[in-house]
């Protein structure tokens, strides 16, 4: 074999070669101590030192050109390498992102926000109060003095003697009065309440409520008439009217049970309404000169009026809900709707 065929075969069998270590064997065996070229050079010991000359040259042009072949080789295998692993790499950014599913807002925050919406475009501000009351102000500032059978309306979760889990939010009109210090008042305030209540499809020992209260001087009944159908309007629909009932609460005088005229079937009466044509939406009354007085605000000079309704309720009424207990199960197909 001369040293083009040499040459000649080296470069078809590095073209084929895969990977660097069958590139390497191949090296080995025209360059390393038993290749063919060490062969060629020591059948040289024979020859004169002319030819030894002329073929020690032409053997390291032959080696030199091997190098070469096998470098390139490798400089192209790397190449590939680079290569596939760009593209395995490879992302198209023009695909379409993963869905990523979002939350809804629980009905009652909607309800609870629309609520708050309509008032604060009445001028009134929002208070908020701890869930962990004192008796203090959950009852006896409310004229609810210890032992009122009044208080047995409401079953109550006792700390101790003097701490509760607050019963409604009542009590943060007694806090407001207090911090307010005989200025006017025009607030509501959301928050969750508790009985100690079984649960049902209309109970629960944990809801949520929003009381409201105003005072102020010259503040009359007609302000709380006119207050109450004005939000019964926008929460219920224009074509509403309302009806007050005469009822008991301690912390007012009068006190009054508010109902609108029937939604679903306008006063005609129906299921909604249990035939009446009117549904019972919240409590309210002319805020009691006691209450007034044990908050140090003078009851000659300043009126108030009081109202408190249940989230829940609203919401049940509006989404036509059956159940409560839904509101707090968390399961996500009743979440979902809304
Ligand atoms: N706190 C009462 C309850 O939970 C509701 C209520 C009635 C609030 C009359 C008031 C009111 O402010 O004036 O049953």
């Amino acid at each position: 074999m001369n040293l083009n065929q040499v040459l000649e075969e080296a470069r078809l069998k590095a073209k084929e070669v895969k990977t660097s270590h069958e590139l390497a064997e191949l090296k080995a065996s025209y360059l390393g101590k038993k290749s063919i070229l060490n062969e060629l050079m020591a059948t040289m010991k024979n020859l004169s030192i002319e030819e030894k000359k002329t073929l020690g040259q032409q053997v390291n042009a032959c080696k030199g050109e091997l190098e070469e072949i096998f470098l390139l080789r490798r400089q192209e295998m790397e190449a590939l390498e680079v290569e596939k692993r760009l593209a395995s790499e490879a992302i198209d950014v023009t695909l379409p992102g993963k869905q990523v599913a979002r939350g809804t807002h629980h009905p009652l925050t909607l309800v609870q926000q629309e609520i708050e919406d309509i008032f604060i475009s009445m001028g009134y501000s929002i208070e908020e109060g701890p869930e962990v009351e004192l008796d203090l102000y959950n009852f006896e500032m409310l004229n609810l003095p210890k032992g009122h059978p009044a208080r047995e309306m409401q079953d109550t979760f006792y700390f101790d003697e003097v701490t509760l889990l607050r019963t409604h939010t009542s009590p943060v009109q007694v806090r407001t009065l207090l911090k307010d210090k005989g200025a006017p008042v025009k607030i509501i305030c959301p928050g969750k309440v508790y009985r100690r209540d079984d649960d049902d499809a209309t109970h629960s020992h944990q809801f949520m409520q929003i009381e409201g209260l105003v005072v102020d001087e010259n503040i009359t009944m007609a302000d709380l008439k006119g207050t109450l159908l004005e939000i019964s309007k926008k929460m219920f629909g224009e074509d509403r009217k309302i009806r007050l009932r005469p009822s008991f609460f301690p912390f007012v005088e009068p006190g009054l049970e508010v109902d609108v005229s029937c939604f679903a079937c306008g006063g005609a009466g129906c299921p909604m309404c249990k035939h009446t044509g009117w549904i019972e939406i919240l409590g309210a009354g002319m805020v009691h000169p006691n209450v007034l007085e044990m908050a140090g605000y003078d009851h000659h000079k300043f009126k108030g009026f009081a109202f408190g309704m249940g989230i829940e309720r609203i919401a049940l009424l509006r989404y036509g809900i059956d159940d409560i207990r839904h509101f707090y199960t968390n399961d996500i197909r009743f979440l979902k709707q809304f």
